[in-house]
């Protein structure tokens, strides 16, 4: 079974928690990573905490096999940093066309005026990867002799996979209104960050995909430049508690109430078979730690009853703490699991 995980919002949902769930509750046997390393995913599992830009978050779950796209961007030395950090050794590949950024992408974006200071680029080289990409310029993992012991066919290990029933998890990154196409132009990423982009991305048709979870934190937020509707004052966010910092600038996320008519529009644009919801403790503290739907206090469960009346997909599972294992799964009573 092939699933896609998708941001509903402007990125830092917490996919990468809820996909370090998934890897661990579902026997997930091929993880592959979309996107490039200006996201940072937060893994938190067994008291440690990880920040990763470059491999799948169900690097959690021993036995899966972690795979990054060839439509995905890396950094050589992050790279490497991360497969050390969490002891990847052995079970990371790269494909074939994977696009490598270097130095010399960083240094263009830094000296870009337009990018630092009004899209508020996050500045890793990606954007100016990406253009060399579109102008058959980039090198490629399969151009660096020091990845040759990694280089595989991601697609052809997918199919593979799917074709012995094996579980497939796709893993994007960003945020719906981050896309390129159908977000908040300029403000965006340089790419699509819808789910039949990370389909692409990875090399499996639309066909094969069975499930599309979008995540959706229990409010918003925003790094850098562009519009954010509902847009509280910094004192107002930190009164809520929900003062974050973003895993690879530093720089303080914006924040808004859970905005319904983004929610239920980024179901439409991924067509999203269920919906996660992540951070609910953070909006009801008495959620704290909570595994089971039915001992969550009665207004959280009323709050997450009217996103589903109102986005018209299940919310299968809802993250009530940062650790991988803090999540309320429903998708068995609510006959997702097969
Ligand atoms: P991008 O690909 O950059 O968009 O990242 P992401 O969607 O993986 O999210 P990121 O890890 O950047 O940010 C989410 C933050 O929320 C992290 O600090 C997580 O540890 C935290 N988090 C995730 N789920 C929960 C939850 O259910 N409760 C609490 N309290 N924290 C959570
Ligand atoms: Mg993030």
């Amino acid at each position: 079974m092939l699933t896609i995980v998708v941001g509903g919002f402007f990125g830092d949902e917490g996919k990468g928690k809820i996909v370090a769930y998934m890897s661990l509750a579902d026997d997930v046997a091929v993880a592959v990573r979309c996107g490039a390393v200006n996201a940072g995913h937060t893994v938190v599992f067994n008291g440690k905490s990880w920040k990763l830009r470059a491999l799948p978050s169900a690097f959690v779950n021993r036995n899966t096999r972690l795979l990054i796209a060839p439509g995905a961007l890396v950094r050589l030395d992050v790279l490497f940093k991360e497969i050390r950090e969490t002891g990847s050794e052995g079970r990371v590949f790269l494909d074939f066309n994977t696009g490598i950024i270097e130095e010399g992408h960083v240094e263009r974006e830094r000296r870009d005026a337009y990018l630092s200071g009004k899209v508020g680029s996050t500045l890793q080289g990606v954007g100016a990867a990406m253009s060399d990409r579109v102008l058959r310029r980039l090198r490629l993992a399969q151009d660096f002799k020091e990845l040759k012991h990694m280089v595989r066919d991601v697609p052809a290990e997918v199919s593979e996979a799917l074709g012995k029933g094996l579980n497939v998890l796709v893993e994007g990154t960003q945020g719906t209104y981050l896309s390129l196409y159908h977000g908040t132009y300029p403000y965006v990423t340089s790419r699509d960050t819808t789910a039949s982009a990370f389909a692409s991305e990875v090399g499996v048709g639309p066909k094969h995909v069975d499930e599309v979870v979008v995540v959706f934190k229990a409010y918003v937020t925003r790094v850098g430049g562009g519009p954010l509707e509902g847009e509280l004052p910094p004192e107002e966010v930190s009164r809520r508690r929900w003062d974050e910092v973003a895993t690879v600038t530093g720089r303080r996320r914006r924040a808004a109430p859970f905005n319904f008519r983004l929610a239920r529009r980024a179901v439409m644009l991924n067509s999203a078979t269920q919906a996660a919801i992540t951070k609910l403790d953070v909006l009801y503290p008495d959620a704290s730690g909570v595994r089971e739907w039915s001992k969550l206090p009665y207004e959280a469960r009323r709050w997450v009853e009217e996103v589903e009346s109102e986005i018209r997909v299940p919310v299968t599972l809802v993250g009530t703490g940062p650790d991988a294992t803090q999540v309320i799964d429903r998708r068995k009573e609510l006959g997702f699991l097969r």
